[in-house]
């Protein structure tokens, strides 16, 4: 059985948390896109993770693989490798010969890039994800197996290198430093190989899945980031540079639509919206300096930034890799019904419903107005988003749900607002609940059904 998990939204809608929930039935746990630029936090009895590379699964004992769909920093691999080590794990981390690797120089140009771009600049996470994707599609990038290979790496990285060295220099008058080295690059590189050799973690990804899957091995694969940060579906150009979306799967594995398509896909929702980053967003309550456009302190009303204060206070609404205040708003459902279609959704995971307990009222983006018309799915280009005003629908709020209490009463002991919400969404999307996320750790999700039973 294949179970894929994708992120419905702008990231961030606890992928990490439910990739655990049901790793517990899955042989293999897979990334196919992005890099250290995902921030999951799992939680397992009273310890806490929080990993940005290595798959979820890897807490949990499984064999984990980075996809050649993803990007791979190799410093932040084996730091990651090395820290869940240290807390007594043994992590089964493999990487895809042809994911791309992430270079120092690459960082170096999100950097400079970012402040190059102003107005139009992602907010990206400074990983060097969207350089290095660059790279790829330009065909001068380095990938994994190339790091094996001394003539074929010192061959691509003397093009790589001198070509950045010189757009850094003579474009944005930039002083070089070891980032453009090819020498110091090249020893870092030969590092890397050593431990990725040694530790046998280099593996063809495509047929390294079949061969499991053919010996009956459940696979999940843990998307990253959501689908509105899908740099094809998403709200371009605030977006990441990778297909974040359920058809990444089959690009960044290996895998064909008909084997991936043959399981589950569930869509992970977030009660509410939040966001890094900048770009519009029409159900935004409050604002964030820096990231909300024209926005500046004190010019929302009263209500509207004390509720956004509360939701980010509550929901620990605050970037994993960045520790930057996400921007917040309510449920966006045209933006549901994208992801819906996107992904070809079989079923959804619909968590933090904890975080709207005790409000008067909870509101819902149903629908948007655009040019005098309600529309029900978001507009193709970002601007004409932008343009959108959000049509509420209001829902009474529900008490303080208490995680443990709950999880033993299952979903009918939920609060009759609760449920209503919840009904509301899973009505609207049709497809299937699979669970409901009313606390952090892995006890706190009530599970209605299992996508790989
Ligand atoms: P990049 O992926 O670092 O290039 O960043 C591009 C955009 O995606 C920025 O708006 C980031 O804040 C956003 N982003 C990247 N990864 C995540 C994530 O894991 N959660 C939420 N936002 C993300």
């Amino acid at each position: 059985m294949l179970v894929t998990i994708v992120g419905t939204q702008l990231g961030d809608e606890g992928k990490g948390g439910i990739v655990d929930v049901f790793g517990g039935d899955a042989d293999v746990v897979v990334r196919y896109q992005g890099g250290d630029n995902a921030g999951h936090t799992v939680v397992e009895g009273d310890e806490e993770y929080k990993l940005s590379l290595v798959p979820s699964g890897a807490v949990r004992g499984k064999v984990t693989l980075l996809g050649n769909g993803c990007v791979v920093n190799p410093a932040t691999l084996f730091d990651e490798i090395d820290a869940l080590r240290e807390r007594g794990l043994e992590p089964d981390v493999r990487v895809a010969a042809r994911a791309h690797v992430i270079l120092p120089v690459h960082r170096l140009f999100d950097g400079i890039e970012e402040v190059a771009k102003g107005d139009l600049a992602a907010g990206t996470t400074k990983r060097g994800i969207g350089p290095t994707y660059e790279d790829k599609a330009a065909r001068r990038g380095v990938r994994v197996g190339d790091l094996l290979d001394p003539e074929v790496l010192r061959e691509r990285l003397s093009y790589l290198l001198k070509q950045k060295h010189d757009i850094a220099t003579e474009v944005y008058g930039h002083e070089p430093g070891s980032e453009l080295d090819l020498e110091s690059t090249i020893e870092k590189c030969h590092e890397f190989a050593e431990r990725l050799r040694t530790e046998e973690m280099v593996v063809d990804a495509g047929p390294f899945l079949e061969e499991r899957i053919e010996a009956g091995a459940n696979v999940m694969f843990e998307g990253a980031q959501g689908t509105s940060l899908d740099i094809d579906h998403g709200i371009y150009p605030y977006v990441t540079s990778s297909n974040a979306s359920a058809g990444g799967v089959c690009t960044g594995t290996g895998l064909g639509p008909t084997t991936v398509g043959s399981g589950a896909v569930v869509g992970i929702i977030k009660a509410y919206l939040s966001r890094v980053g900048t770009g519009p967003l029409p159900t935004e309550l409050g604002g964030v300096e820096g990231q909300t456009p024209d926005y500046e302190p004190g010019s929302d009303d009263d209500e509207a930034e004390t509720l956004a204060r509360r939701i980010r206070d509550e929901g620990g609404e605050y970037g994993t890799v960045t520790n930057r205040p996400r921007r917040v708003g309510w449920l966006d459902m045209p933006m549901l019904r994208h992801a819906t279609r996107v992904n070809g959704l079989t079923g959804v995971v619909i968590n933090h419903l904890d975080v709207l307990a005790e409000l008067d009222v909870v509101r819902v983006g149903h629908s948007y107005r655009l040019d005098g018309e309600e529309r029900l799915t978001m507009p193709a280009t970002t601007e004409r988003w932008g343009d959108c005003e959000a049509v509420f629908r209001e829902f009474d709020g529900w008490p303080a749900i208490d995680p443990d209490a709950i999880t033993d009463a299952g979903y009918d002991g939920l609060p009759a607002g609760a449920r209503a919400y919840v009904a509301y969404i899973i009505d609207e999307l049709d497809v299937e609940l699979h669970a409901v996320g009313v606390g952090p750790a892995r006890d706190d999700t009530i599970v209605r059904s299992n996508p790989f039973q």
